[in-house]
């Protein structure tokens, strides 16, 4: 491989969408991972459907949209709305995140995040998890208003460093990602955290990690 850049996908990818339901579980009671599943996938079939659409609205609105339908489905107490926003807003890295990310940064090659999230919510991720002098770029869908995987957003990183496609490294847990990613061009690498089964979406990633320390041996 031939990389110059590794670009990565947030959430889920880096951060742990499910850390904010987790933070609450005692009041949300066993319910609270089906809860977090269940507001991850409305999440992101809205993301799809608005895109289909064309009827855009940004991550923000869609991570509230979601929420409340997936409080009404899950009984969830309204009360905690406010509360579950919030903790979203300051998502947990995985573990492995920063000492990887220090690690490639020494290498040299352009670092960035590619995510559906507002410019505003990747900046206070980056700021409230101390990651902020470590990124080239935190590139934005909102750059271009389409949902992931359409292929303007993966152009972003291609169009501003001025490199192939094949020359950047992109790291998504999401399956459909790293499929749209590969598709795309790009060489995709599967975050596999949790021996999941990846998709029939016309891409197989060459290379699988269980979590993100293993791509020091690739790259
Ligand atoms: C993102 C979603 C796909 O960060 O995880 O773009």
């Amino acid at each position: 491989m031939n990389i110059k850049s590794v670009v990565f996908d947030a959430y889920g990818t880096l951060f742990d969408v499910n850390s904010a339901a987790e933070k609450c579980k005692e009041k949300i009671g066993d319910s609270w991972e089906g809860f977090a599943n269940f507001w991850r996938t409305t999440q992101l079939e809205y993301t799809w459907l608005r895109s289909l659409m064309k009827r855009h609205r940004d991550f923000w609105s869609i991570t509230e949209d979601s929420l409340d339908k997936s409080m009404k489905v899950f009984n969830v107490d309204f009360a905690m709305k406010n509360e579950l926003l919030n903790l979203y807003k300051t998502l947990s890295p995985y573990p492995e995140v920063k000492d990887v990310l220090n690690s490639l940064k020494k290498k040299n090659y352009k670092l960035s995040i590619l995510s559906n999230g507002t410019p505003v919510l990747l900046n206070e991720l980056v700021k409230s998890n101390d990651l902020e002098n470590i990124f080239d770029d935190l590139f934005s869908i909102e750059e271009v208003g389409v949902y992931k995987p359409d292929s303007r957003v993966y152009d972003m990183p291609i169009k501003k460093y001025q490199i192939k496609s094949e020359e950047v490294a992109f790291l998504s847990a999401n399956t459909w990602d790293v499929s749209g990613g590969g598709n795309y061009g790009y060489n995709s690498i599967w975050v596999n955290r949790n021996k999941a089964i990846f998709d029939n979406l016309d891409y197989k990633p060459k290379n699988e990690v269980i979590n993100l320390t293993q791509l020091l041996d690739i790259i």
